[in-house]
């Protein structure tokens, strides 16, 4: 089929129509006499949205149970806590003890008219503005004093969007060692799965980090890596001396963040164990990092034997890799996407495929002939 008869535009308006004729019948069976009235041209643009709908819904409902602290609302922190709130989360906890200063203007997120605002206050009023279904729990102060840690420790326990319950999932979007350092020494007490990001002081690499206590590399575990990175940043805080700062690599680094966040809670692709960005390069380097026995963090080594324990008692089954079909169990309409372009299909496919290094591929190749998009299994099979 091809999409001659009508264009773009009036067939939208239909579908429009048709959508409005939808919400009017609640059974099945009208469904599909319903999908009998189209076109086939329609029904497949029809299903199309449907199918989006579909995956849209299922994440705006899932992710709306999750809770997430922020920690640091800075640069990173600001730009990742509104990606969260537009995505719905279901509550935000922020943590930073910083005022809005006009000298930052050239980052993301704070406006002119917030200068001299505590961080979380004005970043609270602008995503409430954003999206009010959210939660908003705010902390205004320094996580690495004694008292305030505590607190810190009680919230990222007990903050959940249940009350009483922990937090989903902690990001440290902080810009010195000694608040990574007490973020890492909370989860690990805790046992409370982090991400990590950060921005070089030179603004032009970053990297995002996946912490599991007792699995993988904790903060104090990995000094080579890491925390070379960071040692710079002590220094960074000094009064009157300015790390340079870009919209752009934060934004990067907030968006690559982000990124893992959903995949992580929302269990879809491949989550991330470190994510490295190199902007003069454009070199993405990842790898995984096992906890190391001798980290110098008591819990750590703690949540470590525990991990030993655990895997020791797994059965030893070898773990299936269900990854696309979750997406689509829901979906009483048996609607499947078709799976993207396999490498045995790559070869199959007409049309030259380019010599590529190692670990590119193309996007996709021109078939030999254009197929339907939806393979409309089993629609009829439940009327
Ligand atoms: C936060 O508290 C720690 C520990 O008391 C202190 O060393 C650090 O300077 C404080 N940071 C700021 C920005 O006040
Ligand atoms: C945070 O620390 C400051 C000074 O150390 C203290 O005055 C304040 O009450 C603390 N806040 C919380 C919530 O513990
Ligand atoms: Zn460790």
């Amino acid at each position: 089929f091809v999409f001659t008869m009508a264009t773009v535009e009036e067939l939208k308006l239909r579908v429009r129509e048709l959508e409005n004729e939808l919400i009017k019948c609640k059974q099945k069976q009208y469904h599909v006499t319903f999908m009998l009235l189209m076109s086939k041209c329609e029904l497949v643009y029809f299903l199309t949205l449907i199918c989006m709908n579909f995956v849209l819904q299922m994440f705006v409902q899932k992710i709306r149970t999750f809770t997430v602290a922020v920690v640091g609302v800075g640069g990173v922190g600001s730009v990742t806590a509104e990606m969260l709130t537009r995505c719905g989360i279901g509550k935000l906890l922020l943590f930073d003890y910083d005022k809005v200063e006009l000298a930052n203007m050239n980052r993301l997120f704070f406006q002119p008219h917030q200068a001299g605002l505590s961080k979380v206050e004005a970043a609270e009023h602008t995503l409430r503005n954003i999206n009010p279904d959210v939660s908003f729990e705010t902390h205004n102060y320094n996580i690495t004093t004694m008292e305030n840690f505590t607190h810190f420790m009680d919230r990222i326990s007990h903050g959940g969007l249940e009350e009483g319950k922990p937090v989903d999932l902690v990001l440290s979007c902080v810009d010195n060692f000694e608040a990574r350092m007490a973020i890492n020494t909370a989860c690990n007490e805790l046992g409370q799965i982090w991400m990590e990001s950060g921005v070089s002081e030179n603004a032009v690499s970053g990297h995002i980090q996946l912490i599991i206590p007792g699995e993988t590399a904790c903060f104090a575990c990995a000094p080579p890596l890491v925390v070379a990175a960071n040692i710079d940043e002590k220094t960074l805080k000094r009064e009157g001396v300015c790390a340079a700062s870009l919209p752009t690599t934060m934004g990067v680094v907030a968006g690559l963040l982000v990124q893992n966040v959903l995949k992580y809670l929302l269990k879809f692709g491949t989550v991330s164990y470190y994510l490295g960005y190199n902007a003069m390069q454009d070199f993405f380097p990842t790898m995984a990092m096992k906890a190391n026995p001798q980290c110098n963090d008591r819990y750590c080594r703690r949540q470590q034997e525990e991990y030993k324990k655990q895997e020791a008692e797994r059965p030893k089954v070898k773990v299936v890799e269900v990854e696309e079909e979750v997406v689509h169990e829901d979906n009483e309409w048996g609607i499947e996407l078709v799976s993207e372009v396999t490498d045995a299909e790559l070869q199959a496919a007409s049309g030259s495929v380019p010599d590529l290094p190692e670990g590119i591929t193309v996007a996709y190749t021109i078939p030999a002939k254009v197929s339907v998009v939806y393979s409309v299994k089993d629609i009829y099979s439940n009327v």
